[in-house]
């Protein structure tokens, strides 16, 4: 893994910009595994304000999303349809017809993942993903203990999940106790990975995740297994890192054509 410490989360969202960035200018109808939550918001902000400077065309990108609540309709402002829609489609000028979200309101939820599965094989998978990790460890909605082969999936929501997202809703009881997420299976097959996370809250589980065993007990662990992961921090998500030191030296003695 490579592992970048960086002072701020303005530079977290630069640095992992980039990486989507060297994608998009590559391949421009290439495919973007998308998050929700603050964590990729600096990134999702660093790549509209390039868009609207000319310098990147998002229109013939594909996106598909992580994640999304069942049962909570797609008018709510916290369904993942809506929180894609409003932070990346409209500010990076995507085709609204070519970003998918797991479908959280199917009569028929297995099926509809197994057509949410099908449908990023026959875009040609995803070319980089983008993740967040949940203070318990989780990437998506793969809560502790999740099948590091799993694939598109209903979920339950652990209390913690729930309570660490009660903020967006009016009440902690509003939270949905189910989700829709891609599998650690199913991300671990996107070319390239990008997880960022910044604050001292999330150092524990960064720290079980890029120095721990690779452990269903730590979902974002199963990044050890992929072969091009990018893991970009701000100093109080790295601050329980044991070779910190390491990483800053690497990543200072790479040259800029390396690194993106
Ligand atoms: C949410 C999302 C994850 C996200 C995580 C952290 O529940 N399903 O994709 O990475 O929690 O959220 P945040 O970045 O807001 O801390």
């Amino acid at each position: 893994m490579e592992i970048v410490i960086l002072p701020d989360s303005a530079e977290v969202g630069r640095v992992a910009a980039s990486v989507i960035a060297d994608v998009v200018a590559r391949k421009p109808d290439g495919v973007l595994g998308l998050a929700t939550g603050s964590s990729p918001l600096a990134i999702y902000e660093e790549l509209a304000r390039r868009a609207d400077a000319g310098e990147l065309d998002f229109s013939r990108m594909r996106g598909f999303a992580l994640d999304e609540y069942v049962g909570l309709d797609y008018s709510h402002p916290e369904s993942y349809h809506a929180v894609i829609d409003r932070t990346v489609t409209k500010p990076l000028g995507m085709n609204p017809e070519l970003v998918s979200v797991p479908d959280g309101l199917a009569d028929d939820i297995p099926a509809a993942c197994a057509a949410y599965e099908a449908a990023i094989d026959a875009a040609g998978g995803i070319d980089v993903q983008i993740l967040g990790i949940g203070a318990n460890g989780h990437i998506g909605f793969n809560e502790p203990t999740s099948s590091l082969a799993s694939r598109t999936r209903i979920k339950t929501l652990t209390p913690k999940t729930r309570e660490d997202n009660a903020r967006f809703f009016d009440s902690p009881d509003a939270v949905p106790t189910h989700c829709v997420t891609q599998g650690l299976g199913t991300i671990l097959r996107a070319h390239r990975l990008v997880l960022v996370a910044q604050g001292e809250r999330k150092a524990e589980a960064v720290a079980a995740a890029v120095e721990g065993p690779v452990s269903a007990s730590c979902p974002a662990s199963v990044l050890q297994l992929h072969e091009h992961a990018t893991v970009v921090l701000d100093e109080g998500a790295a601050s329980r890192l044991r070779n910190a030191d390491y990483y800053r030296y690497t990543w200072a003695n790479k040259p800029e054509w390396q690194r993106y």
